[in-house]
């Protein structure tokens, strides 16, 4: 099955574009102009100069275009014919050919049979570029001329001749060169080398290089590729990671992407990742120009890995130094490999890396291999980091298997004393894979089999795959419960007890009732099978750990004592990291129980305890529960160092993305977030990743969308199409991403999208049997807020049913809101200033809505919030502003406004400015900020140009004057006037002239 790619929309090429827009402005002002445009085979020059010619062509260009082909110098003028050929259509270009008889000869029907021999003399060919000149001078007298010719590389001699004529000759004419050339084709005795170097050294004549695709614009790219086939019923999905996967291997090439994606959704599941045959042999194509002993030298390359150290392939290559020099030259000519760094080599392209690979025979792979292996096992160079893990791949591939064991117990090691968790347990589990394959692995491995599980789970976790972990662990939990049950030998019960609270432990993280079930069944379990006498720090967290698990019911006096046997446990143990474990757990409960002054001192000395025992899972547990404790207080800056020094330590230990990890870093950009120091906030939110392929990578630009969406920054787009499809992953809670989109969606104007989105949203926070959540309150008060504006719309257009209906649909999102603050899982539980803010703006909003746009209720979120929340208080200070219009308060509603748009400004909210800008122009106060309008438009007074608005907006008088605070009457004689001033004879037209002029691509009154 074959996947055909639209020509959609073109990504990532702004710039280029831009440049050769920029030369059809000077051709169109008559002065010539030439570019060349170079890039890789399939990197995107067509797909660029396409867009020109199109754009070209609706600004009334001639263009003319033509291709050369791989037949090289055996057809001379191959791309003019092309071009000629193509536009002999038009009336203009067969006249100005019917007068040319040189030029007409290149026509099929033109021909007669004396065209390659005249070439061959120079005054034929002087006739020739004469001809070309008059005809392009010609065409350029009747209309700018871009002349378009293709894949230069191919060119025969005489094209190259003429292109550089052509360069030289035109002055004044209005004519537009466009040359493309594949750099990847250009090795350093090629023929259009030169050429190109004379032609750029002209000033007429600009170079436009074409560089990899950005890995986004590529995703898009195969996003947009991947929805139009997926409509034509694809066998295959792909996910987020795969898509990646794919991105990453294209390297910025949009063919090479197109193909491996091609092969990916059409071809057999089996064979995903196989380089699709066509590709494979494209770039074989290239390999095989190359000398024998070059060729040689390439296949070992492709062997060692997309990065070659030049010592290490040579020795494995055979060949004798002067040899080797010879071919790694010729490779590097032909552009197949690149020089890196002074000691090595890499791949042109990583596909020509593979292609290379899966070309060799399966003995000449494993004997490579076999080299490999014996080269790096040599201890000065096994000493250098990373080696170990590559010998484990070779060995692999050579069936060493003790060679790959030991390798990768080394590798593993290795990663984790580097601070690399998901690398060090790729390594482990590669040996668990090969444990059974073993002579004597306990011996090579240092440790028994369930130790290397539990070191390759916790791994797994510490790198954010907490899924991975639990699977491990149950598995090994259920291997012991099999050896114990058929007395395989004894069971090391210190161990079990290990694995089981571990299994516990990430169950409690998972975030989801029934893991957390799990938990506490594993958990007792575990402390019933953990002998307590003599003490051990493992009995002791045990215990603890329970504790932890004990949470989820609720039933705070059950925590209480186990969490206090754990910290005496753990006393008795000499184990002050598992106390402070324990002692995280009590202050938890002190929070949830509504004591949090007691809850920050127990976690404040939970934390320092954990510092100074060294142990780093428990320190980062409790930075976040007491961040989380100060930043529910409202203490903003404490919660701030305490996340800032929680997410340096998980930082600087490979740890951001374990359990806690992720936490403190969202915890430390909220509490910027929300004290008003964006551009710090901005600064921690562009660390959080954008193109995410993990849950807790999706959690942390769902973060970063707080910010991207209230700054109006484009990345949000970007960051929204990585986070879609985690919405429906296991372990991610979607509601805080979803509920951003809602907002996004309502800043933009998207009423409907905004209520899809944010009821999306409050669907995932509502928890059988117990109901909402304090989460809910916030998109349900986006809801509020669109369903207000929504009743407001219908008030003013008199439908009265719609009015009561939405009214109603505000009402019980007012309820839910309540519920949300109640929180009926946690009567206990006790709402800080941020959830109160939110609650009284449901109130606030519901007012909004009833039509009783009430300033005290905006007066009571503004005290709810307090003085921290900078954000949210501009926010409600835009709708108290307009309440105050509202109400006829005019001076205050100004005061309100002016500090709204100060704090706007400053921390570039660029939506709440938008929407400050509008109640400005519709109250008449505060001033907004200026748009430059046109001279149509120039006529009439600002109040006009807002009715013209709304005009083009389809609103009616009545509508308008509700929008505006004014009277219906005074909105028709606001009509009138702007019918007459812009000579319109009706709305329609009025609002034409509206769109036309760009007034309503300007945020409108909402
Ligand atoms: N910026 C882009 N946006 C969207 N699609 C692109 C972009 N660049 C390239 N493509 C697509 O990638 C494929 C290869 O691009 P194109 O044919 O333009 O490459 P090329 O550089 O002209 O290659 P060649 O050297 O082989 O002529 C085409 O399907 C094209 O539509
Ligand atoms: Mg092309």
């Amino acid at each position: 099955m074959v996947l055909r790619v639209p020509a959609g929309r073109m990504v990532g090429r702004d710039d280029e574009l831009g440049r050769l827009l920029t030369l059809l402005d000077d051709a169109e002002a008559g002065r010539s102009v030439a570019a060349l445009v170079s890039g890789d085979a399939g990197v995107g020059k067509t797909r660029l100069v396409s867009e020109v010619t199109r754009l070209a062509e609706g600004r009334g260009f001639t263009v003319l275009s033509g291709q050369c082909a791989e037949l090289g110098d055996s057809v001379p003028y191959l791309p003019l014919a092309d071009a000629l050929r193509g536009a002999a259509q038009s009336t203009g270009v067969r006249d100005a050919l019917s007068s040319r008889p040189a030029l007409s000869r290149l026509l099929p029907e033109g021909g007669d049979g004396q065209r390659a021999d005249e070439d061959r003399s120079g005054l034929a060919r002087q006739q020739m570029f004469g001809a070309v000149l008059g005809l392009l001078t010609e065409l350029a007298a009747a209309a700018p001329v871009l002349l378009v010719l293709e894949d230069l590389h191919w060119a025969d001699a005489s094209t190259r001749d003429l292109v550089t004529f052509l360069s030289r000759m035109l002055h004044r004419e209005r004519v537009a060169l466009i040359g493309t050339y594949r750099t990847d084709d250009l090795h350093r005795r090629h023929p259009l080398r030169p050429v190109v170097a004379e032609l750029l050294r002209l000033p007429s004549v600009i170079a436009v290089d074409l560089a990899p695709l950005a890995p986004s614009a590529l995703a898009e790219h195969l996003t947009a590729a991947l929805a139009e086939h997926l409509m034509a019923a694809a066998p295959n999905r792909i996910d987020a990671i795969e898509l990646n996967d794919l991105v990453a291997r294209a390297e910025g090439n949009a063919y090479y992407a197109e193909e491996l994606l091609a092969a990916f959704v059409g071809g057999d599941p089996a064979e995903r990742r196989a380089l699709p045959a066509g590709l494979a042999a494209l770039l074989l194509s290239r390999v095989e120009r190359l000398s024998d002993t070059a060729q040689r030298v390439l296949r070992t390359a492709a062997v060692a890995g997309r990065r070659a150290d030049d010592e290490l392939v040579r020795a494995a290559s055979g060949l004798a130094a002067d040899e080797y020099e010879a071919a790694v030259r010729e490779a590097v000519t032909h552009q197949l490999l690149v020089p890196d760094g002074t000691e090595g080599y890499v791949f042109r392209h990583a596909l020509l890396r593979e292609a290379v690979y899966g070309d060799l025979l399966p003995g000449e792979r494993t004997r490579l291999h076999a080299t490999m292996s014996s080269l790096l096992s040599e201890e000065q160079r096994l000493a250098v980091p990373g080696t170990a893990a590559e010998l484990a791949q070779h060995c692999l591939a050579s069936h060493d298997i003790p060679g790959a064991f030991a390798a990768s117990m080394r590798a593993g090691g290795e990663a984790e004393r580097l601070g690399a968790p998901a690398e060090a347990h790729r390594h482990y589990d590669e040996a668990l894979a090969l444990w059974e394959r073993v002579a004597e692995p306990e011996k090579t491995a240092g440790m028994a089999h369930g130790k290397l599980g539990l070191l390759s789970a916790a791994n797994a976790a510490d790198s954010g795959d907490v899924e991975r972990a639990v699977h491990l662990l149950r598995r090994l939990r259920q291997a012991i419960a099999a050896q114990a049950e058929q007395g395989e030998g004894p069971v090391d019960v210190i161990l079990a007890s290990r694995i089981g609270e571990r299994l516990a432990f990430y169950l409690m993280t998972i975030d989801d009732y029934k893991a957390a079930a799990e938990a506490v069944e594993v958990a007792w379990a575990t402390v019933e099978a953990t002998p307590a006498e003599p003490p051990t720090w493992q009995y002791a967290r045990t215990v603890a750990t329970y504790a932890n698990t004990l949470l989820i019911d609720d039933d705070f006096d059950a925590v209480r004592e186990w969490a206090a046997r754990g910290l005496d446990a753990a006393r008795a143990a000499g184990a002050p990291w598992v106390q402070a474990d324990a002692l995280v757990t009590l202050g938890f409960v002190s929070n949830r129980s509504g004591r949090n002054d007691e809850a920050i001192e127990l976690l404040t000395q939970a934390h320092k305890q954990a510092r100074e025992a060294k142990v780093l899972g428990v320190e980062l547990r409790a930075a976040y529960h007491l961040a989380r404790a100060h930043l529910e207080r409202g203490d903003l800056a404490t919660g701030g160092v305490v996340a800032y020094e929680g997410t340096m330590r998980a930082n600087q230990t490979g740890l951001g993305l374990a359990p806690y990890g992720t936490d403190v870093q969202h915890l430390h950009f909220q509490c910027h977030y929300a004290d008003g120091k964006w551009d710090h906030a901005q600064e921690i939110a562009d660390g959080f990743p954008v193109r995410v392929t993990s849950v807790p990578e999706a959690q942390l630009s769902s973060m970063a969308l707080f910010i991207d969406i209230a700054r109006g920054n484009p990345v949000a787009a970007e960051r929204r199409a990585w986070i879609e499809p985690f919405l429906s992953a296991h372990g991610f809670d979607g509601f805080i991403a979803r509920g951003l989109f809602a907002e996004h969606a309502l800043w933009q104007g998207d009423i409907e999208l905004a209520l899809a989105e944010a009821q999306a949203a409050i669907d995932v926070t509502f928890e059988p049997p117990w109901g909402y959540h304090p989460s809910t309150i916030r998109p349900a008060v986006i809801a509020l807020s669109a369903r207000a504006d929504l009743a407001i719309q219908a008030r003013a257009a008199g439908d009265d049913e719609s009015f009561r209906a939405e009214l109603a649909a505000a009402g019980e999102l007012l309820r839910v809101a309540r519920e949300g603050a109640a929180f009926p899982k946690r009567p206990k539980f006790i709402l800080g200033p941020e959830g109160r803010g939110w609650l009284a703006r449901a109130e606030a909003e519901y007012r909004r809505a009833s039509g009783d746009n009430d300033p005290q209720a905006w007066q009571a979120v503004l005290g709810e919030f307090g003085p921290d929340y900078v954000y949210e208080i501009a926010r409600t200070r835009w709708r108290l502003a307009e309440a105050l219009a509202e109400a006829g308060h005019r001076d205050e509603a100004a005061e309100q406004w002016r500090q709204a748009a100060r704090t706007a400004d400053r921390l570039a909210a660029r939506p709440l400015r938008r929407a400050l800008d509008d109640l400005a122009r519709r109250a008449r106060i505060g001033t907004a900020e200026q748009h430059g309008d046109s001279e149509v438009l120039a006529a009439l007074t600002s109040r006009e140009r807002e009715v013209l608005r709304l005009i083009a907006a389809g609103r009616s008088n009545k509508e308008i004057a509700s929008v505006l605070f004014i009277a219906p009457k005074t909105a028709s004689v606001h009509v009138s006037n702007i019918l007459g001033k812009l000579g319109a004879a009706s709305r329609t037209e009025a609002a034409a002239i509206a769109h036309r002029e760009g007034l309503v691509s300007q945020p409108s009154a909402r």
